[in-house]
């Protein structure tokens, strides 16, 4: 077991009642008619980065955020797909006083790939300040087997390291203080209902959250479901890590967008993909929930939003790790395991 995560103290236990309230929700969710788009801020001069902005959910993010002029930077993992989404974009967007930049290349298991995009996004934002971050990416394997090529489990390497390692040449772009009292700054780390079935205690693996060894690792559900308490883990402790609320006014908040018929089950059976289809509802509500986790005011560093637009506790023990420091192991544990690609400052 990493030093990390020695005699870490006992969480809260898990309720079946809550499970079966959360699944509902998740399979019911209320449209937010308090916080729609018409309440979102103007973002003239705003700078958003949203990662897997190509399809889904950050697509329809995308959308929305040009259409209230932002300046969008999309990070994405292929540059043809990446650059058909932005002419479909711009087409849609075509009076926006924003823009869309895609910075293709970056896999977000591969680190480094993830490097040479933080180093590209440096580059090009030079001195600008960033006002809000979407860690949208993410994936949701069929398969329990599959690595990258240090053997980390796949989905833990694409929905928790990756967007950690990003985030780190984001921050000196990020972490300043807002201009104004009104201004808003918001990071967001994509979460799930299948974060139900993460492990216990805490939402992870405390022997080897990596998984590197192929027989220890358990069904693949548990395997997204671990990546996606980590996510509600990270929010938190970013925001304990860099001070945000106190030193900078920025809330780092994790969202559970909503079950949509996205193409996250690309890589399960075509009759789980039709199921889907027909069951449930369309990204551009996905993307109201990951909104609202950017422009409702009164969010805290910490919060778990739920679809569409509303706060809700984590399963009970991740939520322990939010109260008794766990999370902030956690994410020491991610940054000494990506150290070697780290920004050099
Ligand atoms: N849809 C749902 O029901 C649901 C429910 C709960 C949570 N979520 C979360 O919402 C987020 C968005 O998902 P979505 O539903 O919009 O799914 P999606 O349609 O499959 O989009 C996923 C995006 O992530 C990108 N991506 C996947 N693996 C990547 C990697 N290794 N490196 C870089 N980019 C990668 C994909 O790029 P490519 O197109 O190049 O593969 C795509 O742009 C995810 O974090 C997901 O876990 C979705």
């Amino acid at each position: 077991m990493s030093e990390y995560f020695y005699n870490l103290p006992t969480a809260a236990k898990k309720s079946k009642l809550q499970f079966l309230k959360h699944s509902y929700r998740g399979f019911r969710p209320i449209v937010n008619k308090d916080f729609t788009v018409e309440n979102y801020p103007d973002l003239t001069d705003k700078i958003c980065i949203i990662t897997g902005m190509n399809t889904g959910i950050g697509y329809e993010a995308v959308d929305i955020l040009l259409s209230k002029n932002c300046t969008v930077y999309g990070i994405v993992r292929t540059e043809s797909k990446g650059n058909a989404a932005k002419e479909k974009l711009l087409e849609k967007n075509k009076n926006t006083k924003g823009s869309l930049t895609i910075i293709a290349g970056c896999d977000l298991s591969d680190f480094n790939t993830v490097k040479q995009t933080g180093l590209k996004i440096q580059e090009l934002l030079k001195d600008k300040e960033v006002d809000f971050v979407i860690h949208n990416a993410g994936l949701m394997s069929n398969y329990n087997d599959r690595s990258n090529s240090d053997g980390i489990e796949l989905m833990f390497a694409t929905n928790v390291m990756g967007p950690q390692l990003l985030q780190a040449y984001i921050d000196p772009f990020f972490l300043t203080k807002k201009k104004s009292e009104n201004d808003m700054k918001r990071i967001i780390w994509l979460s799930s209902l299948a974060h139900m079935a993460a492990p216990t205690p805490y939402g992870f693996n405390q022997k080897d959250p990596k998984y590197l060894d192929l027989k220890a690792r358990p069904h693949s559900s548990t395997l997204y479901g671990q990546s996606k308490a980590c996510s509600i883990l990270q929010a938190k402790a970013y925001g304990i890590k860099h001070q945000t609320d106190e030193k900078y006014g920025i809330q780092s908040v994790s969202v559970f967008p909503g079950i949509l018929t996205t193409e996250l089950a690309r890589d399960y059976p075509r009759f789980v993909q039709k199921f889907w289809n027909m069951a449930f509802y369309a990204p551009r509500f996905g993307a109201y929930s990951e909104l609202y986790g950017c422009f409702y005011p009164n969010l805290e560093t910490g919060d778990y939003v739920i679809p569409f637009g509303a706060v809700d506790t984590p399963r009970y023990d991740v939520n322990s790790a939010l109260e008794n420091g766990v999370c902030v192991s956690f994410w020491d544990y991610v940054q000494n395991e990506i150290k070697e690609y780290l920004p050099k400052n």
